[in-house]
């Protein structure tokens, strides 16, 4: 669709800039399009106030998210005005919902171009069209079931990549959005992912990030021949590639297959990511969650039992309609029970157009803000705790960059994903090395460097389990 606005032709100056709300999801499909854009000859331009195209990739998986984004709309009113060459594109999951797109076409004259989640791919195209006069277009899919392959990905770390296996959810739990934003499970072939992890390999990239909303049912709709479990397994045979980590998991979808596939592939990292959402089984029904407390403990029990010294965080909302003290007291049960290492913790968002939108009993947000407070106090202690166990062991940390703050200090992950600073220098940047733990904090862990990686290769190193287990 294109609507009128100036009918000129648009003075376009090759430079952009991405800005990316949400998920690692939509950080991928940033990197999708800044890699078509470098293919048209554009250069990425870091100041966002210089650059001739602004793309603001959207996130709306609760109102706050969506408040940012319209600020940050708002925002290029004046910075047209000084500006008038820049181009301004909104995409991503605000732009899947008709009522959002309409509130943009009548009250942001300043958007030029409007696309979602399921025709990225067309942003040349669109930008082509754009050029012809100017007049601002609109063009959102509303579902797909193709994923459109061999776009190029302009990454923005050359050691790790997101490899997005699957698109959609079929799940529906009651407060999501994600559902209607991302439309139905679309899984990729195996082979296709194989191809864009070997080439990643080849181009010297040691870790790997599945991404889907729900990994654990990779496949379903590619017959009996494939699952996630055998993706793993199949991906632990790619030679030089080191760490395989996947997100998000559901716990109802985590079977002992996915499990054993986790304990048995050395490459993949004893860390996962496993949103329980609520403790209490009579909310969960109400989020048509599809499993119980007593599903959420059999799985934590299972997962600790094969995997040595795993990580396990989680995601939580407080204040679901109709959630008592009495519920959300199964929810901090749960916690304690399950020893998470963190956990993101929401407030419930209402979102238009989902079931508990509209369901009775909404919490009060003093409410809401209470629990969070007190769940929060209970999972700051946990991950204290567990952190104290990695006080003096050897771990092995991917660099991953400098620290904000300290240009002589590196930043890197463990296999468990924990967070460690070290004094180092840049030339660690995209390497494993080993490092002693000198003080280990509530979010992060101190370090010394005591060499490089070799020790025990890319396995889980007995150094880990020690240290996530005793
Ligand atoms: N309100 C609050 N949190 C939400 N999430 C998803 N939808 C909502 C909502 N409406 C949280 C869930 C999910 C994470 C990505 O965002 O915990 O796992
Ligand atoms: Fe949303 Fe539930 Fe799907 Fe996750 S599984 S994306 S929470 S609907």
């Amino acid at each position: 669709m294109s609507t009128k606005k100036n009918s000129s032709k648009p003075n376009i100056v090759k430079t952009f800039h991405i800005k990316t709300f949400g998920c690692q999801m939509n950080e991928n499909d940033s990197e999708k399009i800044s890699g078509m854009l470098k293919a048209l000859g554009y250069q990425e331009e870091t100041d966002v106030n210089k650059a001739g195209l602004v793309i603001l990739n959207t996130c709306s998986i609760r109102e706050n998210a969506d408040e940012r984004v319209l600020g940050n709309i708002g925002a290029f009113k004046t910075v047209k005005k000084t500006n008038p060459d820049l181009i301004l594109a909104v995409c991503g999951c605000m732009m899947q919902q008709p009522e959002i797109v309409n509130q943009i076409v009548t009250k942001y004259p300043q958007v030029d171009l409007i696309f979602g989640t399921h025709n990225l791919h067309q942003v040349p195209e669109l930008l082509n069209n754009y050029q012809v006069n100017g007049n601002r277009l609109i063009e959102v899919w509303e579902d797909s079931d193709t994923i459109v392959e061999d776009l190029p990905v302009d990454r923005k770390y050359p050691f790790k990549g997101f490899v997005t296996i699957m698109n959609g959810c079929n799940n529906f739990c009651t407060y999501c959005i994600v559902p209607y934003t991302r439309g139905r499970e679309v899984s990729r072939q195996p082979d296709k992912i194989f191809d864009e992890v070997n080439k990643l390999v080849d181009d010297g990239c040691i870790e790997i990030t599945l991404l889907g909303q729900n990994v654990n049912s990779y496949g379903n709709d590619l017959g009996d021949a494939v699952n996630f479990a055998k993706l793993l397994r199949e991906l632990n045979t790619i030679d030089k590639l080191k760490r395989i980590r996947f997100m998000t998991s559901h716990p109802k979808d985590l079977t002992d297959d996915v499990i054993d596939a986790i304990a048995e592939c050395d490459k993949v990292c004893n860390y996962i990511h496993l949103p329980i959402q609520s403790g209490s089984t009579r909310i969960l029904k109400a989020m048509n969650r599809k499993y119980t407390q007593e599903n959420i403990l059999d799985r934590v029990n299972k997962i600790r039992e094969k995997i040595p010294g795993v990580a396990i965080t989680t995601d939580i909302i407080v204040g679901f309609p109709g959630e008592t003290e009495a519920d959300f007291l199964e929810t901090l049960k749960v916690i304690k029970r399950c020893q998470f290492d963190s956990a993101f913790t929401f407030l419930y968002s209402i979102r238009t157009g989902t079931p508990a939108a509209t369901m009775a009993d909404q919490i009060p947000d003093e409410v809401k803000h209470d629990r969070i407070n007190r769940s929060l106090k209970v999972l700051h202690q946990i991950s204290h705790d567990i952190n104290q166990t990695y006080q003096d062991q050897i771990v092995e940390v991917l660099v991953e960059e400098t620290s904000r703050n300290n240009a002589k200090r590196m930043t890197g992950r463990t296999r468990t994903g924990k967070l460690v600073n070290f004094p180092g220098n840049e030339s660690d940047i995209g390497t494993e090395i080993m490092v002693k733990i000198t003080e280990a904090k509530t979010f992060s862990l101190d370090g010394e460097k005591i060499g490089q990686e070799g020790i025990h290769g890319a396995t889980h190193t007995d150094d880990d389990a020690i240290s996530a287990n005793s």
